[in-house]
């Protein structure tokens, strides 16, 4: 059985993403620090699958633990990286945290893919590396655009990283540029861990109908858009794991073309932030209170995906709609009240 070494394995991807490693099969083991997530997820995965996955708490921009691990774990025969701190709003106030936590990391594990001959990773990424497109749909071919904050930064660095460091040694790297994961898996035993405040839109609007937050803010009204709120490309983060067991299987079945490759993951819809709200109150029943508030700095105004080259070269496509991602990040909003 192939052991895929998963970090940040208890985040709300990362979760999702053993659940549907473990069900194709692989052996997974997780190290992860709790910085933005809760060990109940390594019971709650257990639930879902039958298989507790094995697990090393630590952080992995301390380079003598992360040493160790891989000293002691000389069987792993692919990585997937996703442990980083992610907020956009929160890496502008914390810029030093965010490079510290988001390059070192990376750079750790690779000089212990480089002196254990690991040849395999998927590493996380994310369409804000593009800012706001020239060009809508945008292609993994879009130029990359100065960052709009030190996160988007951290990953327009990691990804130059593994440009060079994979062109140099025996290591390949897939990186998957996310757009906007939402939703929770069909058992709503995880999903997207509410760790104070939420800055992302859809547990804002479920907190809120379930009465945690009083009011949802739309960050403005005055876009350049069918109704004025800014546009995303929302995706079920089902449909984001899936994509990662593709990748793997893609290296360790060696059908990767080159040392790194990089792939979108969107559904190539974009959808305005009324249009999620609208979506949430069809499938909810509930209405929403919100009301429209200026834009919040940061922000870019609308991107959404061409998904061409995952669909065609990686041979993986998002299923679900809307529709769907609302219903079960609604249902695991009200699966975390019945369990207060
Ligand atoms: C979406 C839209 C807000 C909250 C996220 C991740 C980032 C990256 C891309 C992975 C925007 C509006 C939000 C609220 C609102 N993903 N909004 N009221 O900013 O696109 O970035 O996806 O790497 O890491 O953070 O997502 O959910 O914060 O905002 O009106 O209370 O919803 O203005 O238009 P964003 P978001």
């Amino acid at each position: 059985m192939k052991k895929i070494l998963v970090t940040g394995g208890t985040g709300f991807i990362g979760s999702h993403t053993v659940v549907e490693l473990q069900q194709e099969g692989y052996e997974v083991i997780i190290v992860d620090n709790f910085s933005n997530s809760s060990i109940d997820v390594l019971d709650n995965i257990t639930r879902i699958t039958g298989i507790k996955p094995a697990f090393e708490e630590f952080d992995l921009s301390d380079r003598i633990k992360t040493a160790d691990f891989f000293r002691r774990n000389k069987d792993i025969e692919g990585i997937i990286h996703f442990a980083a701190f992610k907020a956009v709003g929160e890496s502008m106030e914390k810029p030093i945290e965010y490079y510290q936590n988001n390059v070192v990391s990376l750079l750790n594990i690779l000089e212990n893919m480089k002196a254990y001959g690991i040849r395999d990773m998927v590493f996380s990424s994310s369409c804000t590396v593009y800012g706001q497109p020239d060009e809508l749909p945008v292609t993994e071919q879009a130029p990359i655009k100065q960052a709009w904050s030190p996160y988007g930064n951290t990953k327009q660095m990691c990804e130059e990283i593994l440009s060079f460091t994979t062109s140099a040694l025996p290591i390949r790297t897939i990186a998957l540029r996310y757009f906007n994961p939402i939703g929770a898996h069909e058992s709503a035993l995880i999903g997207e861990l509410p760790l104070g405040v939420p800055n992302n839109l859809v547990p804002f609007i479920t907190q809120t109908a379930i009465g945690l937050r009083k009011v949802l803010s739309v960050f403005g009204d005055d876009y350049n858009t069918p109704d004025g709120t800014a546009i995303r490309d929302y995706i079920h983060v089902v449909d984001i794991a899936k994509a990662h067991v593709v990748a793997i299987q893609r290296m360790i079945g060696e059908k990767g073309k080159s040392d790194l490759e990089i792939f979108n993951l969107g559904t190539g819809n974009g959808s305005s932030v009324l249009e999620v709200i609208q979506s949430f109150e069809r499938v909810s029943g509930e209405k929403l209170n919100y009301q429209i508030k200026p834009r919040r700095p940061g922000d870019v105004e609308k991107v959404w995906a061409d998904t061409r080259f995952a669909n065609e070269e990686l041979g993986w496509k998002a299923e679900l709609g809307m529709d769907e991602m609302m219903a079960s990040a609604w249902k695991w909003e009200k699966a975390l009240a019945s369990k207060k």
